[in-house]
């Protein structure tokens, strides 16, 4: 194994709870910057600490991905707190032919390994967690990713409610391009700017809309050095959760983004769980605000710049 080899970092564990080494490669597709697991060469990295996500099919397919790109004998350490499918990590990691360490601290299972000469299952886990083309929907998607496997209630509202959009605009969190798809539909839309902080949404986004007109951004919405200015609209479901918990202030982020980067008379149309608190702050930024529709829980907004 050479030195320039890479230890593997997965999120941003405890580092009270386990030893992160220097020069560590981020590659959670949460993280801006970070490279992809699927392109480290396989049995090569020196070493690998993951804070696995909760979902299981995804943790299966980032444990897959981890140890396939481990030397033999390399160490992996993957935990989660309990409640967030930590207590599962070991009995996968041994489905996969390893032997574990388990061990219980702060909330957290914290599960240590070395990679075995023989991994089992793990072209399974991998292709079951990968990019694919999910029959229900027919577009392409992936484990991990917003509402991957389904359309979210709150966006098929919003899909019954759009106009007909022209000129250029924007897709704000625009997951794997469910919006944007229904607002290319539109001749007279000359580009669509689809942002997305998720590496696996913008990926399959391109594979779901090959139209000239569309541009890809894996970018967080919430930083100023987004190059888009003097919008025509802007479509958005925007979040409302960060690492699992519930934050109002993304949305309203969201929102004062969306102002910013509309023209006088430019058009944010959005949809938002009906408890979220929206409405103050789009009629400080606006100087139109309606209430669309409320219904299903959900609410949809047409504001004018
Ligand atoms: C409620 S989902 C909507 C997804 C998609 N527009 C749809 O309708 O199915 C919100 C999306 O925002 C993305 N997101 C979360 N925080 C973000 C941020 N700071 N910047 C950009 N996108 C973000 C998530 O990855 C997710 O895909």
């Amino acid at each position: 194994m050479s030195n320039t080899a890479p230890h593997i970092l997965y999120g941003l564990p405890p580092r009270d709870l386990v030893a992160i080494p220097a020069g560590a490669q981020q590659c959670s597709p949460l993280m801006l910057g970070s490279i992809r697991l699927a392109n480290i060469p396989p049995m090569s990295a020196q070493s690998a600490v993951m804070l696995a996500p909760p979902n299981t099919m995804e943790r299966r397919y980032f444990l897959a991905r981890a140890l396939a790109a481990l030397a033999v004998g390399a160490p992996l350490t993957a935990l989660a707190p309990k409640d967030k499918g930590g207590s599962r990590i070991a009995a996968e990691l041994e489905a996969f032919g390893c032997t574990v360490v388990d061990t219980s601290r702060a909330h957290h299972r914290i599960v240590s390994t070395t990679r075995p000469t023989t991994l089992h299952g793990i072209a399974e886990a991998i292709a079951a967690g990968d990019l694919q083309q999910h029959s229900t929907h027919g577009l392409w998607t992936q484990a991990g990713v917003f509402s991957w496997d389904r359309i979210d209630a709150g966006s098929a509202l919003l899909l019954n409610h759009l106009p007909t959009f022209s000129g250029r605009g924007a897709d704000f969190g625009a997951g794997i391009g469910v919006l944007s798809k229904a607002v290319l539909q539109s001749p007279t839309v000359t580009e669509l700017t689809l942002i997305d902080i998720d590496r696996r949404a913008i990926m399959a986004a391109e594979k779901n809309i090959p139209d000239a007109r569309a541009k890809f951004l894996w970018a967080d919405v919430r930083t100023s050095d987004i190059p888009l200015r003097e919008l025509d609209f802007i479509v958005m479901n925007p979040p409302f959760h960060d690492a699992g918990t519930e934050d109002k202030t993304l949305g309203q982020t969201f929102i004062t983004r969306a102002a910013a980067m509309l023209e006088t008379g430019g058009a944010l149309w959005c949809v938002a769980n009906r408890h979220l608190p929206y409405e103050t702050l789009l009629e400080k930024l606006f100087s139109r605000t309606s209430l669309v529709t409320e219904a299903d829980g959900f609410k949809i907004f047409h504001a004018e710049k």
